[in-house]
Order: C-alpha cells, then structure tokens, then sequence
C-alpha cells in the first residue's frame, strides 16, 4: 500500500520533471527564434526595446517596487535577495531588471515564427515522407515575405528534392497554399518552399506588363506568383518552347523575337518557317530580319551562318577577347529562330533529297548550338514534341531555357522538362513553365495580338528607314530565295501526279 503511494508519487514527479524540461527547451527555441528576429531594421523591436526601457526606468525608479515583489512572489523574493537588491546602486539594480526583463521580452519576438513553424510541420507530417534512418523532414524556418507569400525552409533529412516535387499536389491540399518553387538552399541540406495564396491571372497583355530592362536580348517570359519574370538570350545562349498545338508557342515565339528587337538595334535575326512562312510574314518588312520558307534555303542559310561563326571566331581569336562583345569590331548579335523545327529535323526515310537535307540540317544546328555563344549566335526553337528525332539530343544538351506549354502526356513534359509538371498545367492558353537550370517556374506569358504586333513591327521599320534605328550588318543573302516558288511549283505538280 505504501509501496504504492510511493510509486505514484515517483512517476508525479518524473512527469513534473519532463513538463519543466519541455518547457524549458520550447523556451530556448522560442528565445532563439527571437534573437534571430533581432534586426537593426525592425521598427517592432525598437518599438518594444524602447518601451521595456522606459518601463523598467518607471518601476525601478523607487526601491519600492522590491517590497511589492516581495509581497506577491514571498518564496522567490526572500531576506537575502532583497537586501541584495536594495543594496545594489541604483544603475546596477536597473540594468539587473534591464536584463531580466531582456529575457521575458526577446521570446515575444520568436512566439509568431514558433506557432507557423508547429502549423507547417503539422501540414508536412502529413506527407508521410521518411529518410531511410526514420526521420521525417523539420520545419527550421519560416518567412513571410508579404501578405500572400511565405517562404517555408525545411531539414531534409536526407530525402531528396524530387521526393518533394513528386508530392508537390498532396503538399498544395495540405498547406492549403498553392506551392511556387522549391529547391535546395546554398546548403543542399536544407530545402526551401515558395508558397503563395494567390493565383496566376488567365491573360495578361504584353502591354500589361512592365518594359523589359534594357539589355541587349532580353524579352518577357510573363507573370510568375512571383511577380514579372524576365530573361536576356544573351546567358542562356539558346532557348526551346515547347508544348502541345494550341498552347501558345508560335505567340510567345513572337513577342519574345519583338522585345528583343526592341531591346537592341544591333541584332540580325534569320527566321525559318517551314509552313510557308504564314506566321513569320509580319516581320519579314524589317531591314535586318530574313524570313526562310523553305528546306533548301534554311539549310543554305545556316551553312552561311556558320562560315559567319568561324569568321567571327577569327576576329577573337585576332584580337585575343573572349567573345564577340569584346572586340573592337562592333557585330550584330544573330538570332536563329525556327518554329516549327520539327518538320526541318524530322528525319524521314523515302525522299533522299530531303533526307540529305534533314541530315546536314541536323549537323550544322548542332555546331552551331556547341559553338556559338562567344561568336554572339543564339538559337531559338519552337516545337510541339521534344524528341530526338526532332530536336538532336547535342543541341539539347546546349539549350539553356525551356519555355513548356501544356502537354497532354507525362512523357512529352518529362522529355522537356525533366519532370511532370508542364503535364499538370491547367488548360490555359499560355500558361507555361519556364526552366533554367533548376529552377522551375509556372507563369502566364504576355499576349500579344497579331495587330499589335504588327503596328509595333510598322514603327521599328520606319526607325530604320528613317536611320533613327541602325544595325551594323551586312545580312546574309539567300541565293535560293527563288526556290520558294519553284518548291510550291513542285509541290504542284507532286499533287498533280498523285
Ligand atoms: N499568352 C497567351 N494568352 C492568351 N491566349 C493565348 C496566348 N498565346 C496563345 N493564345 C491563344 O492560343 C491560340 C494558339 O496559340 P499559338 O501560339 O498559335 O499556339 P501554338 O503555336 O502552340 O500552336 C492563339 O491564337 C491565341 O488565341
Ligand atoms: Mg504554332
């Protein structure tokens, strides 16, 4: 019976014991997440810091306030305490209130960062994702980055990045917040989440958004959850866009060849359009813009255009720069863009013609691709599927954005993006994911009408004919500029005959 008693009151006091451990350590943690929320720039704790002065100035003014602590907490405020606080100077007796007041009022600026760090760890237990040791990923910090955006930064745990972008739709419904981005932190431990409550708007004009910054070759990708996205060819040094017929291809094609003509005036672009040139048509009135119809032209056009490259790596090489920028001799930056370009690299078996022409198509793209960063060439290729068949795996290697539509299979996504996402886009035209590098990010790209393109392309022809817009040239001639119509002749008569 005693036993017994005993036993309860042993196993009382253990759990007293663990309650005052927990309390302790939740109180460091919260204390912690308070000294990190210690900025200079926070007005907050300045605000605070100001006021606990003055408050502590207020109460320890007079000895008095020892003999009113003594009277509420008697076990805690006994003889030897008191006298040796009434003994104290004046100064040290403040500064030891100072203090201690230092400890109650730093965990008030960590409690808000505690409770979303429980609230997100909760959301990411849900996820039921495990290293291989057990241990499940912890919620370290999270940033409010304004009223509708939060940055979540996890411990991995040594689960990796693709574990948490394959749960990207089970994260959404638990975090009842739309998931922006995720990737590794400096310190690939740790990974970091953008979320974000608001949603991408279905259209957006390209007048809607703001001016690209002028640098050379930069244009519009859209708007992210993110805010305005915008990119320079001039890193990358070739983009591809990608995605099923209907998507938004051939206008984001456009705007981007627009902004970049607008962002430079020393540019030459070569557009190839094997569908007879219907969607390229509008440019073809600019001085420094050649539109390419057909097979034999495009692939006269880029022997051309790699004489040029190696001509051009001649001029570095003479003048000992690292790329064409830097020489003495001013160039035009070259633009290649081809819609389309599956039907200029699909190979095919019967026509051997075509077939010779399909392969030294294929070969020049790709020594154009490898090589042409520093000569000041960029590669811009739109096409429906992503395969090797029509777009060479070496040029592939050598692309270093994605424009990505929708696309209705998780093999088309994942051949273009390396994952699945451009398969989970919603069925909005023009909404795309854009990826470089590791970073992937879903945006509404600008819509611009074919009128508006084409009142924007009138006023860049009559810079340069007024001489107000120069580009430094010469252009490439196309010899076979004929065969077009000789082609269509062919084709004529190919019909005919079948
Ligand atoms: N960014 C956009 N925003 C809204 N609608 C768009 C956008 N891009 C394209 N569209 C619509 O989708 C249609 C097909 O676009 P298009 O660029 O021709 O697709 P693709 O070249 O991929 O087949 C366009 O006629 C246009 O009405
Ligand atoms: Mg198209």
């Amino acid at each position: 019976m005693i036993k017994s008693q005993s036993n309860k009151e042993h196993v009382a006091v253990e759990r007293v014991f663990d309650g005052i451990g927990i309390l302790i350590t939740r109180y460091f943690r919260i204390f912690t997440l308070g000294i990190k929320n210690v900025k200079i720039k926070n007005p907050y704790f300045w605000g605070c810091s100001i006021l606990t002065t003055l408050f502590i100035f207020c109460i320890t003014y007079e000895y008095d306030f020892i003999v009113i602590l003594k009277l509420i907490f008697p076990q805690f405020f006994g003889e030897f305490l008191t006298v040796k606080l009434v003994s104290m100077s004046w100064i040290i007796y403040f500064l030891t209130f100072l203090v201690f007041s230092f400890f109650l009022f730093i965990p008030l600026l960590g409690i808000k960062e505690f409770k979303n760090i429980k609230k997100y760890q909760n959301d990411f237990d849900f996820l039921s994702l495990r290293a291989g040791n057990g241990s499940t990923p912890k919620v370290i910090k999270v940033i409010e980055l304004d009223e509708n955006k939060t940055r979540v930064i996890i411990k991995s745990e040594g689960i990796g990045l693709d574990k948490y972008q394959s749960k990207e739709s089970d994260l959404t419904c638990a975090l009842g917040q739309i998931v922006e981005n995720i990737s590794l932190c400096k310190n690939p431990r740790y990974i970091s989440f953008n979320l974000t409550r608001k949603r991408l708007p279905e259209k957006i004009s390209f007048y809607e958004l703001p001016e690209v910054k002028e640098s050379p070759l930069s244009f519009k990708l859209g708007e992210s959850l993110g805010g305005f996205e915008q990119q320079t060819l001039a890193t990358l040094p070739h983009m591809l866009i990608a995605g099923t017929t209907g998507g938004g291809k051939s206008v984001f094609f456009k705007q981007t060849l627009l902004s970049i003509l607008k962002s430079t005036e020393n540019v030459q672009m070569y557009l190839l359009d094997l569908k007879k040139g219907v969607e390229m048509r509008p440019f073809e009135e600019l001085p420094n813009v050649k539109v390419i119809k057909t097979e034999q032209d495009a692939v006269a056009v880029l022997e051309k255009l790699k004489d040029e490259m190696e001509r051009r790596f001649e001029i570095i090489e003479a003048e000992k720069v690292k790329d064409i920028g830097s020489a003495r001799k001013k160039l035009d930056r070259i633009i290649i863009g081809i819609d389309e370009a599956s039907v200029l690299y699909t190979k095919v078996r019967s026509d051997s013609t075509k077939k010779d022409l399909i392969n030294k198509a294929r070969e020049l793209t790709d020594e154009l691709s490898k090589l042409s960063r520093a000569a000041g060439i960029h590669l811009i290729l739109a096409t429906q599927k992503v395969t090797k068949e029509t777009i060479d795996t070496k040029v592939q290697e050598n692309i270093g954005g994605r424009m990505c539509f929708r696309m209705n299979t998780f093999q088309g996504s994942n051949t273009v993006l390396g994952n699945k996402m451009a398969h989970e886009l919603p069925d909005v035209k023009g909404r795309g994911i854009w990826a470089s590098g590791n970073k992937f990010i879903e945006v509404q790209t600008p819509f611009l009408s074919e009128e508006e393109l084409e009142g924007e392309l009138a006023v860049l022809s009559k810079e340069y004919k007024d001489k107000t817009r120069k580009f430094i040239g010469p252009v490439i001639e196309i010899i076979n500029s004929n065969t077009s119509q000789e082609l269509d002749v062919f084709e004529g008569e190919d019909k005919k005959d079948a």
